[in-house]
């Protein structure tokens, strides 16, 4: 890997875990330093970081100033860490290990971690409509989509299809929506809001290369999840490792042999490569959905 690019990379990601630092300071009251401490304990855990890293890059790539992409990023991380957080839950994939960790039903009990992801989810709502460097109109539009990614036709309900689909078989089509909607909505939105804190339209042509990154991006990243399912190790990722062949979950290893479904990942990384190879600047995001598709952890 580049040295200027890994350097950004590790830059990009400590401002955030930063900025995340920063806002668990403010402590609600006394009563409710619990649900602070076990939200603190996984977005501080580690993670990649990876959605804020790109809501930045695509605000820098577009010439944007990062304080205004910095609350999207932080939003977005702990929206991602709140679906971890249910994700691995006794009812949903029933996982003990997370970055590295306990998970935070095993470390605080279920109803803790519970309430805790869902004051993640609805805290980073807030600061989305604060964001003071972005005008109201863009405020709007951000919030729109950023609950649109989140929600029913989004994350959570890609979650959901998840859950019913497991002991099933589904179709490739089906499988693909549903990675897009559980995975792919965030990242989709990560980078939308990269390019809406550099002040451009949702309707601007560079948001429409941005959508098309994404969506690849999107897609790869969760083949190269079922793919590591099977082939990691848990020091390598610090999860669990086949929790999907143990729940029954439909992945793209119900359909590819391991080689095949990342080599799906590699054509859709190219695909997202020429979306943005037009633009100057595109080095970074070049480099980083490769990193993405042949990721270890
Ligand atoms: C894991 O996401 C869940 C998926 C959507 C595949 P990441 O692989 O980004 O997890 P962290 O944030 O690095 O822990
Ligand atoms: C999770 O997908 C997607 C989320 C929205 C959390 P997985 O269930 O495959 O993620 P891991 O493998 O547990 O990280
Ligand atoms: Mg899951
Ligand atoms: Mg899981
Ligand atoms: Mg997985």
């Amino acid at each position: 890997m580049n040295e200027e690019f890994s350097k950004a990379m590790s830059s990009d990601a400590e401002a955030v875990t930063l900025a995340l630092n920063e806002y668990l300071k403010s402590n609600p009251s006394l009563e409710l330093c619990g649900i602070r401490e076990a939200q603190r304990y996984s977005l501080l855990a580690g993670g990649k970081r990876i959605r804020p890293i790109l809501c930045l890059a695509f605000c820098r790539l577009f010439g944007g100033r990062a304080e205004a992409a910095m609350p999207y990023a932080v939003a977005l991380e702990m929206v991602h860490t709140a679906s971890l957080i249910h994700d691995d839950l006794p009812a949903i994939d029933n996982d003990d290990l997370r970055r590295g960790v306990p998970t935070n039903h095993k470390k605080f009990g279920e109803a803790t971690a519970i309430l805790a992801a869902d004051g993640l989810f609805m805290d980073a709502f807030a600061l989305i409509a604060r964001n003071g460097n972005v005008s109201p109109e863009l405020t709007r539009a951000a919030t729109e989509l950023f609950s649109d990614a989140v929600g029913t036709r989004g994350l959570v309900g890609g979650e959901y299809v998840d859950v019913i689909s497991e002991g099933k078989s589904i179709s490739l089509d089906t499988l693909k929506k549903m990675h897009s909607m559980k995975t792919g909505a965030l990242i989709r939105a990560s980078v939308r809001l990269g390019v809406i804190a550099a002040g451009l339209s949702p309707d601007s042509p560079e948001m429409k290369d941005a959508e098309k990154y994404a969506e690849n991006v999107g897609l790869a990243f969760q083949i190269v999840d079922d793919v590591l399912d099977i082939t990691g190790t848990v020091e390598e990722l610090g999860k669990e490792v086949r929790s999907d062949e143990r729940e029954g979950k439909c992945t793209f290893l119900s359909y590819f042999t391991p080689e095949e479904a990342l080599d799906y990942a590699e054509r859709l990384t190219d695909e997202a490569v020429s979306a943005v190879s037009g633009y100057e600047g595109h080095e970074f995001l070049e480099q980083l959905a490769r990193l993405l598709s042949k990721r270890r952890s």
